[in-house]
């Protein structure tokens, strides 16, 4: 598990990621960020479960009741969620056709393998076992990217496969969002700092599949393919 929190992140990703913002998306994104940036997690005040017995001490990690239940449900249905992106990741980059999006795509799965890694090591440490709940927004996310190459065909491909990570991640941001707060109110902050790895790799391939949408135009495409 140590090796996978200690991925070395490039230099040009570390900055966003450290930061907390997607400098150079949007000045309009109003995503809340988490405050403090790389490593917040573990240096934030833990907040406790409303139905934690009052002697319980602040800084003890739950592992039992409905809260933590509730967090390992969720932490299945994430794991469910980076199971199906990393088939989705896979066939993406061969068939992208284009060399620039086969790299970012192949980068980003070999980074949700470790996501995936990250995601059964937490339902490890509260004790449940990893078997999935069905997402079936990330099912939706996989079913309407290959509708839309079925209807717009082949040659728009790149730009199909670019805005649907686009969505994909954003989506991913706010699940790991969500995740890492749940963590910290049940005061599981080595699990809440190891999910602050896989959001900052989310915000990271948002920030480069934004980039890369940029130099992105469906017209050439088209008048290349005519
Ligand atoms: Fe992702």
């Amino acid at each position: 598990m140590a090796e996978r929190n200690k991925r070395r992140i490039p230099a040009n990703e570390k900055e966003t990621a450290n930061t907390g913002n997607l400098a150079g998306v949007g000045e309009n994104d109003k995503r809340p960020q988490m405050s403090g940036g790389a490593g917040s997690a573990g240096s934030s005040p833990v907040v406790l479960d409303p139905n934690t017995s009052a002697s319980q001490p602040q800084n003890t990690p739950m592992t039992s009741g409905p809260a933590v239940q509730l967090f390992a449900d969720e932490l299945t249905k994430m794991l469910y969620t980076e199971n199906v992106l990393l088939k989705m990741l896979r066939v993406q980059a061969e068939q992208a056709g284009d060399a620039d999006l086969h790299d970012q795509l192949e980068r980003h799965r070999q980074q949700t393998e470790h996501q995936v890694a990250r995601l059964k090591d937490a339902l490890h440490e509260l004790g449940k076992s990893s078997e999935q709940i069905a997402c079936h927004v990330a099912d939706a996310f996989v079913r309407d990217t290959n509708e839309a190459v079925n209807r717009l065909g082949s040659d728009l491909r790149v730009p199909i496969y670019v805005a649907a990570n686009i969505r994909v991640e954003h989506f991913e941001l706010g699940a790991y969002d969500s995740l890492i707060e749940m963590a910290k109110k049940i005061g599981q902050i080595s699990i809440a700092a190891n999910l602050k790895n896989s959001r900052d790799e989310e915000e990271a391939q948002l920030v480069r599949l934004m980039r890369f949408s940029t130099t992105i135009d469906p017209r050439k495409l088209i008048e290349k393919a005519a």
